[in-house]
């Protein structure tokens, strides 16, 4: 199939057909990453801008990397050093941005639908780095990509996503996709943790993380969104980690090849111990290897590059 569309805002609008395209263009551009020299000169003379108005580590520094590795140009605006901070608009910043007639420009924002906002106001590719908590739809593709690398296929498989499903974009575009893609999906948490459509979403739910964790191919670990939450949804930490914790003993219910997986960033010994975050089962430093890659592909494919 043809990539046709100018924006990636999310995935719950994308086809299966659309997701495999991206995973496997992704792992048509993984092999550069191990080169001695790390660059091709597919988007020579294009120019990206990486906006990230919330705090990024993974995201924003895999997206500067994928820009660069194929040679585009790459330039990074934050919050703090724009103007933005001088009381300017985030729709009159995107039309100076377009004035300055860039490719693509990547948003991450607080604020859900700030991206879908800008695809409408300016003629760039937008691409959606996390919008609240509403999707982060490139981390759900660098998921999907670990999954399908490690288990050959996404369907059929037992997906258990664990945390503060609420607040958690990754936990949305993730249940999008791989829903899409024939997972069986499992979401566990407190009550307080689960948004009210959630059965709504094809999910089993399940309140406790044992019941959870049983047959699961595939484990999902979620930090906390303390950022997105208005009043406390949990008596203390000492209390969620003694309930929804990964640990070396409650994970014997998974499969015994299950991956333990997590967007980042890890609370080690709130959402998962140590032990199980560095062990056999983790491929959490794997997804952020593969981060540069779905990356890559999504630049690639938006700047239409596949022509
Ligand atoms: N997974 C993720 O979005 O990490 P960052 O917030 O560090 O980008």
């Amino acid at each position: 199939m043809k990539w046709e569309r100018k924006d990636l805002l999310g995935i719950k609008d994308l086809s299966g057909e659309e997701i495999s395209l991206i995973l496997d263009t992704a792992e048509s551009f993984l092999e550069v990453s191990t080169r001695d020299i790390k660059k091709v000169p597919t988007l020579r003379g294009k120019t990206i801008i990486n906006f990230f108005v919330e705090a990024s580590t993974r995201t924003r520094t895999s997206f500067e990397i994928a820009g660069k590795r194929l040679s585009a140009d790459t330039i990074n605006i934050s919050a703090s050093t724009s103007s933005l901070v001088k009381g300017e608009t985030l729709a009159d910043t995107a039309r100076n941005l377009e004035a300055m007639n860039p490719d693509v420009i990547v948003i991450r924002h607080s604020c859900a639908g700030a991206p879908h906002m800008l695809a409408r106001l300016v003629r760039q590719s937008i691409i959606n780095a996390g919008d609240g908590a509403h999707e982060h739809p490139t981390q759900a593709l660098l998921d999907m990509m670990t999954i399908r690398s490690r288990k050959g296929t996404l369907s059929g498989l037992n997906v258990t996503i664990v945390g503060d499903i609420a607040h958690s974009r990754v936990a949305r575009s993730n249940i999008y996709g791989l829903n899409k893609m024939g997972a069986h999906l499992t979401v566990a948490g407190p009550a307080t943790m689960m948004p009210r459509d959630i059965r709504e979403l094809g999910v089993k739910v399940s309140f406790r993380l044992e019941e959870a964790l049983q047959d699961a191919d595939v484990v999902m670990m979620l930090r906390i969104q303390t950022e997105r939450e208005q009043r406390s949804v949990f008596p203390s930490l000492r209390e969620y980690s003694a309930f929804y914790c990964l640990n070396g003993d409650n994970i014997q219910r998974a499969r015994p090849d299950v991956l333990v997986m997590h967007p980042g960033p890890v609370n080690r010994g709130v959402e998962i111990s140590p032990e199980i975050a560095d062990g056999a089962n983790s491929v959490i430093l794997e997804q952020v290897t593969n981060g540069v890659a779905v990356r890559m592909a999504l630049l690639y494919l938006l700047t239409g590059a596949i022509e």
